[in-house]
């Protein structure tokens, strides 16, 4: 985060900013992994640095605990919070009904984990990533490392008589070798274009042996804020709908990449 920010960063940073709005004093706060996520643990360092707000985190990732840690948040595990008050995290896709696709980061399965066990799941999202129908973003497919060809060839007979546009699958690879997650799995991405049912699918999914978890929220987000570069922010909540746009205070260009500013 050492660019100039362009629009969509400034759409995350607005998102990031009113979910501040969710967290009060002596809450145990489930903070997701992604850019935008990233946004909101520097902003909530800078209320527990700054103002003494007293709360507790639990990360979703490797990489958000490193960062959570550096800023000073202090952490613990999901085994010692056992049950968190809300968690705020990003999404790679969200729908009308507030489903979502997660798990470009590679995080799906902590992140669902952590998501169940808060009251409450605040997604914090640009304006890109919201969609009539989901399936555009590659579905992350989390699978064990043993069998996983046989796994795939499994998911390829589930999508033969599934809902979606395309059924093409790849396995995840960063730097050359196959993507493994913190959890020591493999990621298998699920290029749909379209998918109709996504509870079905998930379901589906989650009925293979090897599968260890789909990207798919479904039913799970309460709340998704919509950020926009102006600094408006829309909100649209699950049970009350649409409950429109209000604006927050952006920092000037320059200051919105200076940690404490
Ligand atoms: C991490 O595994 C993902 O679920 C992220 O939350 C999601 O990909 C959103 O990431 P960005 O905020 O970086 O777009």
């Amino acid at each position: 985060m050492t660019e100039q920010p362009d629009g969509t960063d400034r759409g995350k940073y607005a998102a990031a900013k009113a979910a501040l709005d969710f967290i009060k004093p002596g809450m145990k706060v489930g903070l997701g992994t992604g850019s935008t996520a990233a946004w909101f643990v520097q902003l909530l360092a800078q209320r527990v640095n700054n103002e003494g707000l007293d709360i507790v985190g639990v990360p979703t990732s490797t990489r958000t605990r490193d960062l959570a840690d550096s800023l000073n948040i202090p952490l613990t595990t999901l085994e010692e919070a056992e049950w968190l008050d809300v968690t705020v995290d990003g999404a790679d896709e969200f729908d009308a009904n507030l489903n979502l696709i997660k798990g470009g980061g590679g995080a799906l399965l902590q992140e669902k984990i952590v998501a169940s066990a808060s009251n409450q799941m605040v997604v914090i999202s640009d304006s890109s990533k919201q969609v009539e129908t989901l399936g555009a973003f590659p579905l992350p497919v989390e699978v064990v490392k043993f069998g996983w060809r046989s796994t795939e060839s499994t998911i390829e007979e589930v999508l033969e008589g599934a809902d979606v546009g395309n059924k093409r699958i790849s396995l995840r690879e960063a730097d050359g070798a196959a993507y493994v997650t913190d959890e020591a799995h493999y990621i298998l991405d699920l290029h749909l274009e379209r998918i109709g049912e996504p509870r079905r699918l998930a379901e589906a999914l989650n009925r293979i042996p090897g599968v260890v978890e789909t990207g798919l929220f479904v039913l799970m987000a309460d709340t998704v804020l919509v950020g926009y570069d102006d600094g408006d922010v829309h909100t649209y909540d699950r049970d009350r709908g649409d409950l429109g746009r209000r604006r927050v205070h952006m920092p000037s260009e320059n200051s919105l990449y200076v940690p404490g500013a």
